[in-house]
């Protein structure tokens, strides 16, 4: 159970050189459950949600769509921003990384880790590639130089750039991860870390001499601050007061970044850890991996418009366990939102309705606070989406079955008591599923409660229309 009366919980910040998919929706979903669950327990709750615009990828994509970079940026961040309106996700403060907020905070972090030592010049002589925004090993590309991750050829870069020791907190780190076997989940991920950590740790270049967009380097203007050393210091610059953060969500795919730079970059500039990073699996789509080049990317909102947002929620927290890898695909999509939506508990709760507008009861009084099981919170606080999920399935199949064994509906002419008693405890089961459901399918808990406390209770529209 969690005893914090406050939560705060981010999402990483995405690059604003493409459109939201389902893949960002994927970690931003994760969030919003999280952060609907907490509010619904009472805790304070802060959830932040936001841009990495100071990315070269933003110049290269600007440039390609013949716009001004400031005007690409606004475009673009107002873009994302309507699609998680869309979605229905309540974050609390949206930070974009070109804000005047942020580059004070990143300034004054930069200044003190420079005053801790921790910033020297060098030359930096590798790969870089920008679609990880980062410097690569040799090693990690192909044998004709390609990246394999982004089909491009990285440019051999020679420069003269300021580095973080990073190096130095090398010891703090593993101490870090010894004392907090949960400091990253799921736990094969934190081994992951914790190995890599103990392979010993190089200095990184956190400015850009070549570059021109970006936050300047404080002591040296004529340098760009490196992205990634710009876009961690987000979870603060939003919100300093609030941090630190209870908890990142992230994909696997930045992990190091979140699990290693950032806590070396905290302990530089003397601020507090976050409590935990988690970092999600990566789904594919039809079994393909989502990439630009293949097209193959999904609009959340094209799903939304055809099945609503709780489907989408539903199914991406339903198909897999959340850290894992899954696949996305329509066929599934179909199969469950029919299965287990439409004509479970859709069924269910229009049945009941039915039976008790047939018996003319009178609504249920809401309740303030919702206390929610402790079984179904264990399951929220570890992060386990999907059996959360199956939990309130158990109970949706479980009314289901009391329904069908009692046949309320084959007492409505001679059992008029016994009939309405039967279908009160339905109700009330009813009831207590729509508070659990509340965190993982808003839209639908709302419905459920509007036709459930209204004076009388009435049958309404299905809780699950299919648009088209
Ligand atoms: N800008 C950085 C993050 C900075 S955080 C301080 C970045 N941005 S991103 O736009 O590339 O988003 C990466 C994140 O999007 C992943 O970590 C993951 O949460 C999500 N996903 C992108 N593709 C995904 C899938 N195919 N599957 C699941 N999630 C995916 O990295």
């Amino acid at each position: 159970m969690s005893k914090e009366k406050t939560f705060f919980v981010t999402t990483p910040i995405y690059y604003i050189n493409d459109v939201p998919h389902i893949g960002h929706a994927y970690a931003t979903i994760a969030a919003d459950i999280l952060a609907r669950y907490h509010r619904e327990i009472g805790d304070e709750t802060f959830f932040l949600a936001g841009l990495d615009e100071n990315s070269q990828k933003t110049v290269l994509a600007a440039e390609k769509a013949g716009k001004e970079i400031g005007s690409y940026t606004d475009e673009l961040a107002g873009l994302w921003q309507k699609t998680w309106e869309k979605l229905g996700i309540t974050n609390d403060d949206f930070i974009r990384t070109t804000e005047d907020r942020h580059e004070k905070t990143v300034i004054e972090f930069f200044n003190k880790v420079e005053k801790n030592g921790d910033i020297y010049k060098g030359k930096y002589e590798g790969f870089y590639c920008v679609g990880h925004e980062a410097f690569v090993k040799r090693d990690d590309l192909d044998e004709s130089g390609f990246c394999p991750d982004h089909k491009t050829k990285p440019e051999k870069l020679v420069e003269e750039n300021y580095f973080f020791k990073l190096s130095k907190y090398q010891d703090q780190i593993l101490e870090l991860l010894e004392k907090n076997p949960k400091f990253i989940e799921p736990e094969e991920r934190y081994h992951e870390v914790y190995n890599f950590v103990k392979g010993g740790l190089q200095d990184i270049s956190i400015t850009r001499s070549t570059q021109k967009w970006g936050i300047k380097a404080p002591s040296d203007p004529s340098h760009v601050i490196y992205v990634w050393f710009d876009a961690l210091i987000n979870y603060i610059s939003a919100a300093p007061e609030r941090w630190p953060a209870d908890l990142h969500i992230i994909g696997k795919d930045i992990l190091r970044f979140h699990a290693v730079i950032w806590p070396a970059m905290l302990l530089s500039a003397g601020y507090s850890l976050p409590k935990k990073i988690f970092a999600h699996g990566f789904f594919t789509i039809n079994g393909t991996k989502i990439s630009k080049s293949l097209g193959n990317a999904i609009d959340p909102i094209k799903i939304t418009q055809d099945y609503g947002n709780d489907t989408l929620r539903y199914f991406l927290f339903k198909e897999f366990p959340f850290g894992n890898d899954g696949d996305f695909s329509f066929e599934r999509l179909n199969e469950v939102y029919n299965s287990d939506l439409a004509n479970g508990l859709g069924n269910l709760v229009s049945r009941v309705a039915r039976l008790a507008e047939s018996l003319d009861l009178s609504g249920v009084e809401p309740k303030e606070k919702s206390l929610l099981d402790s079984a179904f919170r264990i399951h929220l606080d570890k992060l386990e989406f999907q059996q959360a999920l199956d939990y309130i399935w158990d109970k949706i199949h479980a009314t289901d079955k009391s329904l069908e064994k009692t046949k309320p509906w084959e007492l409505l002419e001679s059992d008029r008591e016994k009939a309405s008693g039967i279908v009160e405890n339905l109700i009330r089961q009813i009831i207590e599923i729509q508070e659990l459901l509340l965190p993982f399918l808003p839209d639908t808990a709302q419905k459920i409660k509007e036709q459930y406390s209204c004076p009388k209770i009435q049958l309404q529209d299905p809780l699950f229309p299919r648009r088209t």
